[in-house]
């Protein structure tokens, strides 16, 4: 009401904000990575209305396009506003089509098998999905190494519980950090069980290896949630292997680089 939009009119308001790209519809479904799935999938269409035609719904922005003294801001804005939207369905349209890496549950050839090395698990912690294709990433280079022995399991942390951790004998762990420090809501009981087995030293006798997703823009809380979750692991008897990896959003390629230079100085 406020800005001038009767709520008649709000169902094609609606439609407006999708249509124009300003409002992107998709799902994400944790549970298809399980079944070999994409678990992103976009249901907006490309943009094909300028968002302009959404934004002249609302008078505070009418008004400034009108307005001689903002006029010629608020059109650079626009301009601005246009870009980005088309920067950022295009992103998605592309996390939509990723490939997926079959590495659910992969058993190596058995010639590869030199010991009796119980499995590795990846075990990864996400919010928006980027940490889920770090840790396919990290799986495939441990197929390809053939380092580990047995066999690499992926998983998200929803569907694996904090208890499983101490069950085989190398956890890799892929997490983001999200609010301010925080892990990502899935990994929250992980984070719990952990704080809790310091005294019975329950991850004795398992290697973690830990790499963080974040952004240091962020610079008090840098990929905080991999850093603690390695020290309550430690806390809770387990032997961190190497140093706590940390990927940055904004580095031109995001994580990649750092995790593939820090997959190759621990597993080469
Ligand atoms: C709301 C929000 C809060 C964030 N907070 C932090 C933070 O405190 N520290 C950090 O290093 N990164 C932070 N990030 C950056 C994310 O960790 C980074 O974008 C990461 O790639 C997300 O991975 P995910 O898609 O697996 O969750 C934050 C991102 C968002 C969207």
């Amino acid at each position: 009401m406020e800005h001038g939009q009767s709520l008649a009119y709000a169902a094609h308001a609606q439609k407006l904000a999708v249509e124009t790209g300003y409002w992107v519809l998709y799902r994400f479904d944790p549970t298809l990575g399980a079944a070999g799935k994409n678990p992103f999938q976009l249901d907006s269409r490309a943009p094909k209305k300028s968002p302009l035609e959404f934004l002249k719904l609302q008078n505070r922005f009418t008004k400034a396009l009108s307005n001689p003294g903002s006029k010629e801001r608020a059109q650079e804005l626009h301009a601005g506003l246009i870009g980005f939207l088309a920067k950022r369905y295009a992103e998605y349209a592309q996390l939509a089509k990723a490939p997926m890496v079959e590495v659910a549950e992969v058993e190596l050839p058995h010639y590869v098998k030199v010991t009796q090395e119980k499995d590795v698990l990846v075990l990864y912690g996400t919010e928006t999905g980027t940490s889920r294709q770090a840790a396919e990433r990290c799986a495939a280079h441990l197929l390809a190494k053939g380092a580990m022995g047995g066999r690499v399991l992926v998983r998200s942390a929803l569907e694996t519980e904090p208890a499983e951790m101490q069950k085989h004998e190398k956890v890799v762990l892929i997490v983001s950090t999200i609010g301010y420090g925080e892990v990502p809501t899935m990994m929250i009981p992980h984070e719990e069980w952990l704080a809790a087995q310091h005294k019975r030293q329950t991850m004795k006798g398992v290697t973690v290896y830990a790499f963080g997703l974040g952004d240091s823009a962020y610079e008090q809380t840098f990929c905080a949630a991999a850093t603690m979750l390695a020290r309550q692991c430690q806390e809770a008897g387990a032997t961190l292997a190497g140093e706590v990896g940390r990927g940055d959003y904004q580095h031109p390629d995001d994580y990649i680089p750092t995790l593939d230079a820090w997959l190759a100085q621990n597993f080469a």
